[in-house]
């Protein structure tokens, strides 16, 4: 298939760049390098075999978006469907700029999906998020699940973009959209070419967990250890980005077979708590981490964890990594990168 991977340049976007590449698709990617670094593209070309087609490109822009689908049908054909990965995605920094999450997230999902319906395109992926329960009504989370609250605008604009996309799909069933419900995205490619390389202190725990590993950070923050949960800190089922780029290769089989609107869950099924990440981390890299348990952190839940069975049974598709082999291949792309792309 010829797909518009848009965040292709991102951390989940380019690991699933490199799959849809050795799956034998036709890749163009748009991205406007808010949160990305030009240099991924090599790494990409570098592990893929094939530089993929770039346009630095804003979503919100719909003058350069048609561009992009005149000229792929200028080469020949038209897409066939777009992944949809680019957003603003740190949580406490859309509490600061609802506006600028909105209109970012929202704004420009809206000028894409109406650029591509204009160029025959209704077949889409999209990034969402496990986020989208809010605080789940029933562990292990099942898409079946009801929604729930969202606590920051971030979540509220996957939660959004969700239903505006089942409507749209309801109004109009020549689309098929299949929404990804992304539990914790950890990892690297295991060459230690490519990986997350989060702007500042980071807020996730995985690559906080490797900037002290590195002496970049002295040590772990762990929010809270009075959670109902086995040792008292938060659960959550971390997945192995590659595990995750394969689950988008996987979907576009739904689109295939003109799934219509189609939501699945992408996690392990197995929840960790903080200090079991922490264990995890220093037996798969012999690196101590030293951390101290410190108050909990505002609107965290205490456990979150999926049911992935829906993926395997429809898509195929099964998380095969585990959480030692996540911080291996975390260890060693930040090990190999202490300044992410940066240096
Ligand atoms: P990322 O920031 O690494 O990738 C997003 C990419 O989108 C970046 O390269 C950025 O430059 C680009 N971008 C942002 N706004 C854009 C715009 N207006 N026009 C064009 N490009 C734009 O993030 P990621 O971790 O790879 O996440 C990818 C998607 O998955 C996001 O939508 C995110 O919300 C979603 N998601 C991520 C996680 C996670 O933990 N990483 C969890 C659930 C869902
Ligand atoms: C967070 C976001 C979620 C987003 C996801 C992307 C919040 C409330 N939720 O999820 O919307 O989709 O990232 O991966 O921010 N922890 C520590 N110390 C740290 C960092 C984290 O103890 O320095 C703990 C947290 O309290 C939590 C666990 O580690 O229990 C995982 O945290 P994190 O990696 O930030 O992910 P989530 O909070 O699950």
């Amino acid at each position: 298939m010829k797909i518009l991977v848009t965040g292709g340049a991102g951390f989940i976007g380019s690991h699933t760049v490199i799959k849809l590449i050795e799956s034998g698709h036709d890749v163009v990617i748009v991205d406007n390098l808010s949160n990305a670094n030009p240099k991924v593209l090599d790494r990409i070309a570098q592990l893929s075999g094939v530089k993929p087609a770039f346009a630095e490109v804003d979503i919100r822009d719909r003058e350069g978006l048609t561009k992009v689908c005149e000229q792929a049908a200028a080469d020949g054909r038209g897409f066939d469907a777009c992944i949809h990965f680019a957003g603003l995605k740190a949580v406490g920094e859309s509490v600061a700029k609802p506006w600028e999450y909105y209109e970012n997230n929202i704004g420009g999902t809206l000028t894409l999906l109406d650029v591509l319906r204009r160029h025959g395109c209704k077949n889409i992926i999209f990034s969402s998020s496990a986020t989208v329960y809010g605080d789940p009504a029933v562990i292990p989370i099942t898409e079946e699940c009801p929604k729930g609250h969202c606590t920051n605008p971030y979540g509220q604009t996957k939660s959004m973009l969700e239903e505006i996309m089942m409507d749209m799909q309801k109004a109009d069933p020549e689309w098929n959209i299949v929404l990804l419900r992304y539990f914790n995205p950890i990892g690297a490619h295991p060459s230690g070419l490519i990986g997350e390389d989060p702007n500042g202190i980071p807020n996730n725990l995985m690559p906080y967990i490797t900037q002290v590993a590195v002496g970049k950070l002295a040590e772990l923050g762990v929010f809270g250890d009075d959670y109902d949960t086995p040792d008292g800190t938060g659960v959550r089922d971390y997945i192995h980005v590659e595990d995750l780029a394969e689950g988008h290769v996987k979907a576009l089989q739904a689109i295939e077979s003109n799934c219509g609107l189609a939501v699945y869950n992408l996690g392990t099924g197995t929840g960790y708590s903080v200090l079991d990440v922490v264990k995890a981390f220093e037996k798969a890299t012999g690196v101590a981490i030293p951390y101290s348990i410190k108050p909990r952190r505002a609107g965290d839940i205490a456990a979150c964890y999926s049911d992935p069975a829906k993926a395997e049974a429809e898509l195929g598709w099964k998380a095969r990594y585990g959480i030692e082999d996540m911080c291996r291949d975390a260890w060693n792309w930040q090990s190999n990168n202490p300044d992410g792309y940066g240096e």
